[in-house]
């Protein structure tokens, strides 16, 4: 089975989870965006064939959401919160130096070794806890210089690992 025709059964599956209707839009571009860290050119002519939505649609909708990428990304996507309450705390600065350092890109950009994409974001709902920042769906919070590089450690030795099973299977 060739990339796209395992994309379309992947968008097919997905379809009998969520449904065939205008609805189904949403959570199907979601679980894709989450499965690949972005939802491709190709992913979006199969969804646009399955729930038979206009194309200009769903590529609409794909490039509305910022959560949405449409451009590959790493595995994890860290989004780190700007938000003033966050961005007043004394350990911020030392923290996306930290992000800085260890990952060697800046916002909006995705480590050469493909596993990490660097991104901001307004508020994430943990104003009191901050800095914070959310990895995938994981939170992370209270952050310092010294947390950032222990999180980003382990991120890193988890995608090692699913590598490395990957190339023994
Ligand atoms: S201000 Fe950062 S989580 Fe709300």
């Amino acid at each position: 089975m060739d990339a796209q025709q395992t994309l379309r059964t992947e968008v097919e599956q997905l379809v009998r989870v969520h449904g065939r209707g205008r609805t189904a839009l949403m959570p199907i571009l979601q679980d894709l965006n989450r499965a690949h860290s972005y939802i491709s050119e190709d992913a979006m002519l199969a969804v646009s064939d399955a729930l038979n939505v206009p194309r200009a649609e769903v590529y609409g909708v794909a490039t509305f959401y910022s959560y949405f990428s449409v451009k590959p990304r790493g595995v994890y996507v860290i989004r780190v919160c700007r938000t003033i309450s966050c961005a007043k705390q004394p350990d911020y600065h030392p923290a996306i130096a930290a992000l800085f350092d260890e990952l060697g890109i800046g916002f909006g950009e995705t480590s050469s070794d493909g596993i990490f994409s660097l991104e901001q974001t307004n508020c994430a709902g943990m104003c009191d806890q901050g800095p914070a920042m959310v990895v995938n769906d994981d939170a992370h919070i209270h952050l310092t210089e010294a947390s950032v590089r222990t999180i980003l450690n382990d991120y890193r030795h988890k995608a090692q690992a699913a590598q490395s099973a990957k190339k023994a299977q």
